[in-house]
């Protein structure tokens, strides 16, 4: 028999991509939930999904984080209904794929808002409460990007390598109070990404393309270990260490190569 485990998980991103299936691997873990994101049919359909198969309690919040008052409210309605997150997975984000310049410059700043400072609030105001309980665990979801600057994803890999160094930071900072910080840096998977991002897949990408399931098994190790970050699969291990391994201009090419063809 599994046991189950009592403890809140909070998941921003939840109605597709990773952000379902840390919703799908928790609710088999027996947590109870809440799901996060904009679009509510799906959300509902998950809630209804994951409430049949594994019986666990499951709570929907249609939030544009985009809003750092949305994400306030969300935290305040949680506080009300006396829910304390124990695990929160900070996934929420997108990319946009295509030159600096020919992007429109509110487009460029509503993905910085969301996978930067929308991430930083949520962190902020749930961690706080981490704090006061002097437990919890924190799981940011970066990319691999995070570790290059790469041509035509230019501020979406910066907003990664804010992440990335945001969740180093925290790991340590965090610990003395009780709180897990891993970060989790997946390469190019098999979710609403690309479509988002208005990127065609290469034939290179195609190949080094993951699954959802062992992407998030890999994130949810990370974070129950302690660990400080986690790069999930062997084709993307290997390329951080061609990264540190090689001159900027050489893993540059090669990586721009990979991604734009
Ligand atoms: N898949 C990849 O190749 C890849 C690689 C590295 C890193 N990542 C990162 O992984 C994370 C999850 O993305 P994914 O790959 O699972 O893509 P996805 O399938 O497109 O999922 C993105 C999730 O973010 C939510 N979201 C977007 N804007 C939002 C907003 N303003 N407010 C609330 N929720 C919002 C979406 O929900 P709604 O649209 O319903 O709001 C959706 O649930 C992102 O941070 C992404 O940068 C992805």
């Amino acid at each position: 028999m599994t046991t189950r485990d009592n403890s809140w998980v909070l998941i921003t991103g939840a109605s597709s991509g990773f952000g379902e299936e840390f919703a799908r691997q928790y609710a088999a873990q027996g947590h109870p939930l809440i799901l996060v994101a904009r679009r509510l049919d799906r959300l509902q359909r998950l809630d209804e999904a994951l409430r049949r198969q594994f019986r666990i309690e499951v709570v929907v919040e249609q939030v544009d984080l985009s809003s750092a008052e949305e994400v306030i409210q969300l935290h305040q309605r949680l506080r009300e209904r006396g829910i304390a997150i124990d695990i929160l997975i900070n996934n929420a984000g997108h990319g946009l794929h295509g030159p600096f310049l020919d992007a429109q410059l509110d487009a460029s700043l509503a993905m910085v808002q969301l996978d930067v400072a929308s991430l930083t609030a949520v962190t902020h105001v749930f961690a706080q409460d981490m704090r006061t309980r002097g437990r919890g665990k924190i799981l940011l979801v970066a990319s691999l990007l995070a570790s290059l600057g790469v041509q035509n994803y230019a501020v979406y890999a910066a907003a990664k390598a804010y992440v990335l160094r945001l969740g180093e930071a925290l790991h340590r900072e965090l610990k003395p109070d009780g709180i897990t910080v891993t970060t989790l840096c997946p390469g190019m998977s098999d979710t609403g990404f690309a479509t988002a991002a208005h990127q065609q897949l290469t034939p290179a990408l195609k190949q080094l393309l993951m699954q959802p399931a062992p992407v998030v098994r890999a994130g949810i190790r990370a974070l129950q270990a302690g660990r400080i970050s986690v790069v999930p699969g062997w084709a993307n291990k290997a390329t951080v260490i061609f990264i540190r391994a090689t001159p900027r201009w050489l893993h540059q090419a090669v990586i721009s190569r990979i991604i734009n063809g």
